[in-house]
């Protein structure tokens, strides 16, 4: 099959011809549609690079697919071929079930759900990492209907998929971002709308908001922007970082519960993601589609900071 891959630790991705996974007790084969684009494709390489992670060459890119299930493994009774699905690899060293590729292997009860019938695959493909991430950090953040939530890189696959989950539970979605504006942000539910492009607009918000924010939901600012931002959290709420950027005892002296959010990727998650998606909650911002020749230099963009504004999608 076509795939795009990285031949060794120190390589760069690259299109390549690899053999067809097989699918075990308990896996379905999938014939991807199209893969999702992520920050975490290339941390997860870098990662593995690093020895930090386990892997195998050559490493196949990406976590996120929709596509039709080709073939079952033994045992399988949840799913059936020609079931339009989406979701996230089954569990394997880094690389070795990549979804930047013709086929891939998923578990019938790991991250793995039937596609929203109102949704294209191509579109199903931007939503698991980012729309579970989203929707997790909202469990988590606990914000209710009425209360502020201000969230910092608002305007990117989580962030968008956060900012429309948000509104539609009538949460004030206060959206901090770079270069975006008010009309698209909106457009997506969020009340007020910063650009950061000049440095982090704490002051502003400040006088803006001086009784405090009741939530912060930050998707990329390192720990000192991060702890700048935490200062208009007023007591008693929370303050979440994406990126491990919370000291989360220097917050819990001052009474706001800090946290260190990793999302914890599962089927049922998917399901409500899903369920959202049928029900008109979130759409998907699609950025870009590209071939999945192409998809090397989509990685480069997406490394660079550069990507379109939206989800990029890679057709397989
Ligand atoms: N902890 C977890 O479980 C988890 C799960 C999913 C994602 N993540 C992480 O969360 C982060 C966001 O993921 P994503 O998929 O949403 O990435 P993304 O699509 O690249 O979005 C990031 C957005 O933040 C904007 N931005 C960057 N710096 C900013 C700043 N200083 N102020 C305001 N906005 C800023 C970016 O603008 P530009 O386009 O101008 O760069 C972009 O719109 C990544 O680091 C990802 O790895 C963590």
């Amino acid at each position: 099959m076509r795939a795009v891959a990285v031949a060794k630790p120190t390589g760069s991705p690259e299109l390549m011809r690899l053999p067809v996974p097989e699918p075990g007790p308990g896996e379905v084969l999938v014939k991807v549609v199209a893969a999702g684009l992520n920050p975490v494709d290339w941390k997860l390489a870098d990662r593995a690079r690093d020895g930090v992670a386990e892997a195998v060459y050559p490493l196949i890119y990406g976590v996120d697919f929709a596509g039709k299930v080709a073939a079952l493994g033994p045992g399988v009774s949840k799913f059936n071929v020609g079931d339009a699905v989406f979701g996230q690899p089954a569990p394997a060293a880094v690389g070795a079930y990549g979804t930047y590729a013709e086929y891939v292997v998923a578990a019938e009860d790991g991250v793995l759900a039937l596609a929203p019938d109102a949704l294209p695959l191509p579109l199903a493909a931007a939503l698991p990492t980012a729309g579970m991430a989203a929707l997790s950090i909202l469990d988590v953040g606990g914000v209710e209907a009425a209360q502020t939530l201000l969230l910092v890189g608002a305007a990117g696959g989580v962030g968008s998929f956060v900012t429309q989950l948000a509104a539609s539970r009538d949460v004030r979605v206060v959206a901090v971002t770079r270069g975006v504006g008010e009309l698209l942000m909106g457009e997506l539910g969020a009340a007020d709308t910063v650009d950061a492009k000049a440095g982090p607009p704490v002051d502003a918000l400040r006088e803006a908001y001086p009784d405090g924010v009741d939530a912060l939901v930050d998707l990329v600012s390192p720990p000192e922007a991060f702890a700048e931002y935490a200062t208009l959290v007023s007591d008693g709420g929370v303050a979440i970082s994406a990126i491990r950027s919370a000291d989360v005892e220097s917050l819990a002296r001052r009474g706001v519960e800090g946290v260190n959010f990793v999302v914890e990727p599962n089927g049922h998650l998917l399901a409500r993601l899903a369920a959202e998606v049928s029900a008109g909650r979130v759409t998907v911002q699609l950025g870009a589609q590209v071939p999945l020749a192409d998809a090397p230099d989509a990685v480069a963009r997406g490394r660079a900071g550069k990507a379109a504004r939206g989800k990029t999608v890679i057709l397989v």
